[in-house]
């Protein structure tokens, strides 16, 4: 009896060993595997990602938003100032007073969208970035996550460009009663894509260089 119980007890532990090694693997197989995975997801979103200018009248979530700027101020950005803020328009009335616009001709989307987000620079915050111009490239990698984002959410959206067109950003400044130190930088309508809209293939080997030219 006592045998039988043991030998009972050593096949219980080798099929609970077998289990575990097949369901997990070492830590660092683990690691990698994770590391592909995500980097799946993420490359695939960024191939993905298009600019859209058709939109659905369904609103976009508060819980969308704040995945959407979440994202962005994960940007990296020079000395890491991270000199960026955000406003959320999702007024009827300012989005198309934006979208009509003759001086922002390029961003008639603006009307029909869901809402925009503009992509701004704190003066104050970039400090010395502000002059030396660092903060642009702050500014448009926190631009990029937001799109990126939004693609992931099923979003559509589109960067229109309002700095350095100072007619551009000084007029977005006025509509939204802003503050001196704050740059509208970039404009990005959004909403739930009206089309079918297909990513370009822009994939160039030919612009490749390796070591030097
Ligand atoms: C700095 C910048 C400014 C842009 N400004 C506008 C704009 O004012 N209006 C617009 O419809 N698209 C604008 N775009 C979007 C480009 O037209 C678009 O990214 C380009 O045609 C490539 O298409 P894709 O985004 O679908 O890959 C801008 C993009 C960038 C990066």
């Amino acid at each position: 009896m006592k045998t039988l119980k043991s030998l009972l007890i050593t096949a219980l532990l080798i099929s609970s060993c077998m289990f575990y090694s097949c369901t997990t693997g070492t830590p660092k197989e683990n690691e990698t595997e994770k590391k592909e995975e995500k980097g799946n997801v993420v490359i695939e979103n960024i191939l993905s990602r298009k600019s859209v200018r058709n939109y659905t009248d369904q609103k976009i979530t508060e819980e969308q938003f704040d995945i959407m700027l979440r994202a962005a101020m994960a940007a990296p950005s020079a000395q890491n100032r991270q000199p960026w803020c955000f406003i959320i328009v999702d007024d009827r009335a300012l989005l198309e007073t934006m979208g009509t616009s003759e001086i922002l001709p390029y961003s008639k989307m603006t009307g029909k969208a869901a809402a925009a987000i503009i992509v701004c620079c704190d003066k104050e915050k970039a400090g010395t970035n502000g002059e030396s111009g660092f903060w642009v490239q702050d500014c448009s990698a926190a631009t990029q996550n937001l799109l990126l984002a939004a693609e992931s959410l099923g979003l559509g959206a589109v960067w229109n460009g309002l700095f350095p067109v100072t007619e551009r950003s000084d007029y977005v400044k006025e509509v939204l009663s802003l503050p001196d130190n704050i740059i509208p930088f970039a404009l990005v309508p959004m909403g739930y894509p009206a089309g079918e809209e297909k990513p370009k293939d822009k994939y160039n080997p030919e612009i490749i260089h390796k070591n030097g030219w």
